[in-house]
C-alpha cells in the first residue's frame, strides 16, 4: 500500500502539474486518440490559459508520493469534475482513487449531491468502477479538433 498525501494544489505548482498532465495524456491516451487529438487536448508548449484560470475557482488537489506530485484532480464548486490525471509511472497504484475519495469527502461536506463529468475513453472504466453511471455522449471541439466523451454522473448519498 502506497503512502499518499492528498492536499490542495498551490498555484506555484502549475508548471509541474501542467507537465504531469502532458505526460499522462501523451503516454496513457495514445492508444485511443490520434496524435492530432492528443496535441489539441494538451499542447506541447503547455500553453493552457483556460486551465490556469480554472485553478482560481476550482477545488484542485494533488497527490504526493515520495516527495513528488504524482496525480492531480480539479472540480468546479458545483460538483463538475474537470480534470483527473495520474503520472504514467504511477498508474494502477491507487492515486486517482485517493484523489476521487478526497473530492467526494469535500463535496459531501459542501452539500453537493452529485458529481458530473465528461470522461475520456481511457478513464471511463475507472469511473464506472467507482460508481459513475454513463448518461450520454458529448461531441466537443478542443482547439478545433473533435472529441467524443462519455457524460457520467455519480449521486452522492
Ligand atoms: C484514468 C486514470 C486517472 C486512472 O488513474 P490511476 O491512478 O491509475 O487509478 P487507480 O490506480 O486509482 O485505479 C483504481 C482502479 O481502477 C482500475 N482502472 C484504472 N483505469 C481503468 C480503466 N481504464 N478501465 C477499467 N478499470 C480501470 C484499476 O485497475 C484499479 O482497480 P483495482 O483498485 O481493482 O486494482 C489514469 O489512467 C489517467 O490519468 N489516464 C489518462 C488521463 C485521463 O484520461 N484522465 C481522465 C480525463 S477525463
Amino acid at each position: 500500500m502506497n503512502n499518499f498525501t492528498i492536499r490542495t494544489m498551490k498555484l506555484s505548482e502549475f508548471n509541474i502539474v501542467a507537465k504531469l498532465v502532458y505526460d499522462s495524456v501523451h503516454t496513457l491516451c495514445k492508444g485511443e486518440y490520434t496524435p492530432e487529438q492528443l496535441e489539441a487536448w494538451v499542447p506541447k508548449n503547455l500553453y493552457m490559459p483556460a486551465f490556469r484560470r480554472s485553478l482560481f475557482r476550482c477545488y484542485a488537489l494533488v497527490c504526493i508520493c515520495e516527495g513528488k506530485i504524482v496525480g492531480f484532480m480539479s472540480t468546479e464548486r458545483d460538483g463538475y469534475v474537470n480534470r483527473l490525471y495520474t503520472h504514467p509511472d504511477w498508474v494502477n497504484k491507487g492515486v486517482a482513487t485517493a484523489l476521487l475519495n478526497k473530492t467526494e469527502e469535500w463535496a459531501r461536506a459542501h452539500k453537493i449531491t452529485k458529481l458530473l463529468l465528461e470522461s475520456s475513453k481511457v478513464a471511463e472504466g475507472f469511473y464506472a468502477k467507482h460508481g459513475f453511471e454513463k448518461i450520454g455522449e458529448i461531441k466537443s471541439l478542443k482547439n478545433n479538433v473533435e472529441f467524443i466523451s462519455a457524460k457520467m454522473r455519480k449521486e452522492l448519498v
